[in-house]
């Protein structure tokens, strides 16, 4: 590539875009084009949504089935590229039906805006006069959005502490604002902002950042479910799921990848409504860490029955109003299809996908282990890969499974033999 300034990029349509990024990068028209389908999102609506845009780039959308949650019954859209998660789901939300399904709640939808006050003469005196200037703050912030208020959120109140930091020390003040049925950034971010210069006037500091913080303890989500010993495969099975989140407990290794597979879920259902993954994935992980070790987002214990029991707890910043979930269609047809009413009652579905996910990992892990549900998908993928046709796909996989030798060239040679055959 000889050079990648390109003035003026976000000015040109995204035609224009697309012949320079593919002459650029060699790129055959058919690449082009690829790269060009924008599929159920309008081209102009995706140029509206970020920058410098070229095309769109699809995720399979599956639908995880047999969920009931607080004892209604949901078709939980999962957009995500990895094979097996959708059945894992699936599967998981099957077993906890015979146990009553998922009980799930949130906490009120609270965000936390961060004010950061340096150069602070006297910090602890300084937080001492913003707790008491309470009212007035919450009053500039609450002035900042009527239409929040109007929904029955707004900021409800402040908070304020003194760090240590390798600068100086440094008072911090948090809003915290029930957002209602929005993820809350915008409206955290402007009433941060607003309230930046009666905060210099009560600290006698200068305000740095003015941001919503992502660590959304105020804003959890938490869910439970009671796997019945016999459903899941006896008590072999349930000490296998114990001694597998023993371990997630105990090392930080195995506990990254234990919250991985609950991320799955939850990612693929945030992603599927339009909501900002990465948003979750930071409260996930650093609500994971916060006690100083990085901890599992589950908890799985036996009960006097020796059923498994399974619980989550997690932040949860979704929303309904705003952002994608109200400008793509497909998100807008998949919040439709969820059925859910408000933002926290899809924190809860949400967080009982994330559950789900775990327990379908542990349970296969501790069982016949991983691949094997991966390589009969694998195989698909492989058939296809080689050329195999629709009513073609299954011989070939079964094939490929029994030979236990899952590769294109393999593939091709079965499908070769196949149409000898005919
Ligand atoms: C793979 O995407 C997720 C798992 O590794 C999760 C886990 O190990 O618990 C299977």
């Amino acid at each position: 590539m000889s050079t990648s300034q390109v003035s003026g990029f976000y000015k040109k349509s995204m035609e224009a875009r697309l012949d320079i990024v593919r002459k650029a990068g060699k790129l055959t028209k058919e690449e082009a084009q690829v790269m060009a389908n924008t599929g159920s999102l309008e081209p102009a609506v995706a140029d509206r949504m970020i920058e410098n845009v070229v095309g769109s780039m699809p995720l399979p959308l599956g639908i995880a089935v047999n969920f009931q949650i607080n004892g209604r019954d949901y078709l939980i859209p999962m957009a995500i590229e990895e094979p097996s998660v959708v059945a894992a789901a699936s599967n998981a939300a099957k077993m906890a039906r015979v146990g009553g399904g998922f009980q799930a709640q949130t906490t009120d939808p609270v965000m936390i805006g961060q004010i950061q006050v340096v150069d602070v003469p006297d910090p602890d005196a300084a937080k001492v006069r913003v707790l008491e200037a309470r009212e007035k703050i919450l009053e500039v912030c609450n002035e900042r959005d009527p239409v929040l208020v109007k929904f029955g959120g707004g900021a409800r109140d402040v908070e304020a502490r003194v760090i240590q930091t390798p600068r100086e020390p440094m008072l911090v003040v948090h809003i915290l604002v029930d957002c209602r049925d929005a993820m809350g950034a915008n409206a955290v971010n402007t009433m941060a902002e607003a309230v930046a210069p009666l905060i210099e006037e009560l600290s006698g500091g200068r305000v740095y950042l003015r941001i919503i913080s992502n660590l959304a303890v105020k804003r959890l989500a938490r869910a439970t479910a009671t796997f019945a010993q016999d459903a899941i495969g006896g008590e072999e099975v349930v000490e296998g799921i114990l001694r597998a989140y023993a371990f997630a407990a105990a090392d930080p290794y195995r506990c990254a990848t234990h919250n991985k597979g609950i991320m799955n879920g939850i990612d693929a259902v945030v992603i599927a409504t339009g909501n900002d993954w990465r948003a979750i994935e930071a409260g996930a992980h650093s609500y994971a860490a916060l006690g100083g070790r990085y901890k599992p987002l589950t908890v799985w214990e036996k009960d006097s029955k020796g059923d498994l029991v399974g619980s989550i707890e997690v932040p949860m910043a979704v929303g309904l109003v705003g952002g994608a979930t109200a400008t793509h269609p497909t998100a807008k047809a998949n919040v439709k299809l969820l059925g859910v009413k408000t933002a926290s009652e899809l924190a809860q579905v949400v967080a009982a996908v994330g559950l789900a996910q775990n327990f379908a990992a542990l349970r296969a892990l501790a069982t016949e282990g991983i691949q094997r549900g991966h390589m009969s998908l694998h195989a698909r993928n492989i058939a296809v890969m080689a050329g195999a046709e629709v009513d073609e796909v299954d011989d070939v996989v079964k094939r490929l499974l029994a030979e236990k030798v899952i590769r294109v060239d393999r593939a091709q040679e079965i499908l070769q033999e196949m149409r000898g055959e005919k």
